[in-house]
């Protein structure tokens, strides 16, 4: 037992050191100068993502966007650190080839390739697919697609796709694109904000538990 826990903490290690040092000094190539910056989810709210999926202990996240890896690092710091063998970590990511495979190349030198399985496809592809696979997470990142219609149909499958009363956590809501989408769903699905454990431009919603199908008569402008 010991020693499983001081190979956890090693793994935990490891992704931490590989987060600081994209942090610090970014990814071996970008599309332009500022792209890293612009795409990327900052450390700070990596590690607030991090801790509100710590504080989950979920086995089974869903990601939406990987782009230079960011955000998928802190996901699976979450996961190594709560240490279920069950752990997975579903990424989708349209077009990581434009990001020169950056995303995936720093989950290799963190070593967590067995942890994490990257669907190169529009995430509005596999999504369904997933569910007519019957697959269920306890929670999701979005950060994909950031067009209304694309936004919407995501969080339609994710809604389905994350467990009742698991979590759903957005970046970017100060877009109106997405805060519309995700507005849909808070007021017409009972969607709940969920407290955030430190300040961080990231959004979190608790899903109601069981789900709830709303009767369209009682439909809310959104
Ligand atoms: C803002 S970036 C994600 C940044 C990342 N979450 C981070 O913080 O490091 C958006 C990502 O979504 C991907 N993307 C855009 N449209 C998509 C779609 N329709 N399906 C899947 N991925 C998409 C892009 O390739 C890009 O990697």
């Amino acid at each position: 037992m010991e020693w499983e826990l001081k190979v956890d903490s090693d793994r935990v290690e490891k992704i931490r050191a590989v987060r600081r040092r994209l942090a610090a000094d970014g990814p071996p190539r970008v599309r332009s100068d500022g792209d890293f910056e612009r795409v990327s989810i900052p450390s700070s709210d990596g590690d607030a993502l991090r801790d509100l999926l710590l504080a989950e202990r979920p086995s089974t996240v869903i990601e939406i966007g990987l782009a230079y890896g960011s955000s998928a690092l802190a996901v699976a710091e979450a996961l190594v650190a709560f240490g279920s063998g069950q752990a997975r970590h579903l990424i989708i990511d349209a077009y990581q080839n434009r990001f020169y495979g950056s995303g995936w190349s720093a989950i290799v030198e963190a070593g967590i390739t067995g942890l994490c399985l990257l669907f190169e496809e529009r995430s509005q592809i596999v999504l369904p697919r997933l569910l007519s696979d019957g697959f269920l997470a306890d929670a999701a990142f979005v950060d994909g697609s950031h067009i209304f219609h694309n936004v919407f149909v995501d969080l339609f499958y994710i809604r389905e796709l994350v467990r009742p009363g698991g979590l759903v956590i957005l970046d970017d809501c100060n877009y109106p694109s997405v805060a519309t989408a995700v507005r849909y769903f808070e007021v017409n699905t009972g969607w709940q904000p969920e407290p955030m454990p430190a300040a961080t431009r990231l959004r979190a919603f608790r899903l109601p538990n069981p789900r709830t199908e709303p009767n369209f008569e009682s439909f809310k402008p959104f």
